[in-house]
This record gives C-alpha cells, sequence and structure tokens, in this order.
C-alpha cells in the first residue's frame, strides 16, 4: 500500500470519528443523572458509544476512500478481479467483534451488578401500579401511602414493586432505572438518588388506554426535610386509625381524594367536572342505589367503593375497578368520599 493511501484512509477516519464525536459530545443527549445507579449507567452507555464512534470511523475511512479510488471509469465495462476470500481478514473481522462483545458484556455485568448490590441502611417503599395510577406506601411510617414518591438524598433505597392488574415498568430517566412491575411477582430496584429535586416518574409498559397518564413525580428531598415528612405522615395515618378524627389537622375534602384518586378517568360526576365513561355515571347513584335495592344511600356507596364487584350496574364491566381502595384510602379519606358523593349525587338527582 502506497503512503499516500495510507494518509488518506487516516485522513477521512479522523474526520468521520471526530464529527461522530462532536454530536455525540457536543449535543446533550441524556438528562441530568440524579442517581448514583445513573452515574454507573452513563458509563456503559459512553464506553458502547465510544466503540461505536470507532467503528464508524474505520467503516467511513474505508469506504469513502474505495469510492474515490476505485471508481470505474465511465468507459470501462470490465469484470473486476476475482477474489476469493482472505483467511487473515477473516479472523481480524471475527475477533475484533469477538472482543469488544465480551467487553461490554463484562462492563455491565459488573455495572448491574454493582447498581443491584445490597447497601445498609436501606429504605424500603412498596410501588403499587394499576390502571392507570401508582401508590408509593413507607413500611417504616405504618404504611403511610403517597401519589408521588418521596425520597430522601444520599442514602439507598429498595422499591419493592407490585402490580395489581397488567404488566407496568417504573421508569424515572434522571434515575436510569427501569424494571417491570409484574402481577403475582414482586420486582425491585436500588437507587440512591444524589440529587435534590422533582422527576417525572412514569409507566414504561404499554398498559392499556390511560398508559400515556400514568405517570407522577419522584421528588429527591434532604434527609432532613424527608424525615420530618415521613413523621407527618406517620402521626397523619396513626390519627386516622384512631377514628373519630377531629384532631388540629383539616380533613380530607371529598372532592380532593376523588381527583387525587383518578377515579375521573372512569366515571362521570357534574359536581367534580367528571366525564369518565368506562365506569357508572355517579350522577345517577341514586337511581342505581334503588335498582341495587340497596339502602342508605351511604352505605351503598361505600361498599361499591371498597368491594366494586358486590354489585355491578347493568351495562357496565365488571372487575373493572380497582378493588384496592378499601386498603389504599384511609378512612378520613374514605367518609369523606363516601359524603361527598352522596351529597353530589342526591343534588344532581333532583336537578
Ligand atoms: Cu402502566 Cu403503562
Amino acid at each position: 500500500m502506497r503512503r499516500g493511501s495510507i494518509v488518506a484512509l487516516l485522513g477521512i477516519g479522523l474526520l468521520a470519528g471526530g464529527v461522530a464525536a462532536a454530536v455525540a459530545l457536543l449535543l446533550p443527549w441524556l438528562p441530568v443523572d440524579a442517581s448514583r445507579q445513573a452515574g454507573r449507567i452513563d458509563f456503559v452507555f459512553w464506553f458502547v458509544i465510544a466503540i461505536c464512534i470507532a467503528i464508524f470511523a474505520i467503516v467511513a475511512a474505508v469506504m469513502i476512500y474505495a469510492i474515490l479510488r476505485f471508481r470505474a471509469r465511465p468507459d470501462d465495462h470490465e469484470d473486476g478481479p476475482p477474489i476469493h476470500g482472505h483467511t487473515g481478514l477473516e479472523i481480524v473481522w471475527t475477533l475484533v467483534p469477538f472482543v469488544l462483545v465480551t467487553a461490554i458484556a463484562i462492563v455491565s455485568g459488573v455495572v448491574l451488578s454493582r447498581n443491584d448490590a445490597e447497601a445498609t441502611n436501606t429504605l424500603h417503599v412498596n410501588v403499587t401500579a394499576q390502571q392507570f395510577e401508582w401508590t408509593f406506601s413507607y413500611p417504616d411510617a405504618n404504611n403511610a401511602s403517597s401519589p408521588v414518591l418521596r425520597l430522601p438524598a444520599g442514602r439507598s433505597v429498595e422499591l419493592d414493586m407490585r402490580s395489581l392488574d397488567v404488566i407496568h415498568a417504573f421508569f424515572v430517566p434522571q434515575f436510569r432505572t427501569n424494571e417491570d412491575l409484574v402481577p403475582g411477582l414482586v420486582t425491585h430496584v436500588h437507587i440512591t438518588p444524589d440529587r435534590v429535586g422533582t422527576f417525572p416518574l412514569i409507566c414504561n409498559e404499554l398498559c392499556g388506554l390511560g398508559h400515556a397518564l400514568m405517570r407522577t413525580e419522584a421528588i429527591v428531598m434532604k434527609p432532613a426535610a424527608f424525615d420530618a415528612w415521613l413523621k407527618q405522615q406517620q402521626q397523619a395515618t396513626g390519627g386516622s386509625a384512631g377514628g373519630g378524627g377531629g384532631g388540629g389537622q383539616a380533613a380530607p375534602s371529598g372532592l380532593s381524594v376523588f381527583k387525587a384518586n383518578s377515579c375521573s378517568s372512569c366515571h362521570t360526576l357534574t359536581a367534580a367536572g367528571a366525564t369518565g365513561t368506562i365506569g357508572p355515571d355517579l350522577d345517577k347513584l341514586v337511581a342505581y342505589a334503588k335498582q341495587a335495592k340497596a339502602a342508605p344511600l351511604a352505605a351503598f356507596v361505600r361498599r361499591s367503593i371498597i368491594d366494586p364487584n358486590a354489585y355491578i350496574q347493568p351495562g357496565y364491566p365488571k372487575s373493572t375497578m380497582p378493588q384496592t381502595f378499601g386498603q389504599t384510602l384511609s378512612t378520613p379519606e374514605l367518609n369523606a368520599l363516601v359524603q361527598f358523593l352522596v351529597q353530589a349525587s342526591e343534588k344532581a338527582s333532583k336537578g
């Protein structure tokens, strides 16, 4: 091979590699990283990208050089010289990918096992997914539950995840974590958040009509603020277990419970501005209770929330409403919701 050819190949390769590296490095491809695991995942990502850029540079150099150097002249109709393989080249292009793929596998394996490693003083959070909402509960605080995931910065967290219906997936891009939630299994994710902030938490598995709406937030707080919040939640649940309530804290409003639990995605209720059509029309609860021969209305409404399959209004699907509100709603929330639904439907039946 002539010296000029080697210089040309090298020049084209460096140029192609430089352009590819600039595109990779100068554009902000990734969201900020907000967990210790994210740093390791990003390392794997950039390790693979570096290999890809090198291969791209070699392929681009050989291809562009060959196009320019060996192009047939317009009047040249001859076949090229017959070539029957090259053992040396074949060994090279088998060995090189083998080494690269093995290296990627080893690096990925080390990173995944480090990300999954148990840490000390781990905070456990139960994650429950159902069409189409997330619930997070904290065993350290009487299983106080929250519709957003709050985590302390700097502490190792294990999410113990369950699905009540179909397969969902937990994904916070800034944590670089994605894990399926599978009915009948408990799956786990380790996160050590290291950046205070609010990040989107999305369902990353097509799980039904409301999949795109199945999103909430992960809020990483300073440890002291998190501890204060958790204590407050614990006291709130402790108070509700005693019943009676009436303490210093304001009682939850039925409308806010209705909205926080996404009731409006399936039900119509004028008083809440809700127009869902999957489940029964809650403006007609008075008529439904008569059809069900159930009285009083409040007892019918309460039973229908806790045990939705006890009475199915004709024309609506069975087993579609989550059967978990008896566990996920606190007693004051349930009371407020029942009272709100009774008043709103009585008003609607008169109007
Ligand atoms: Cu749950 Cu998509």
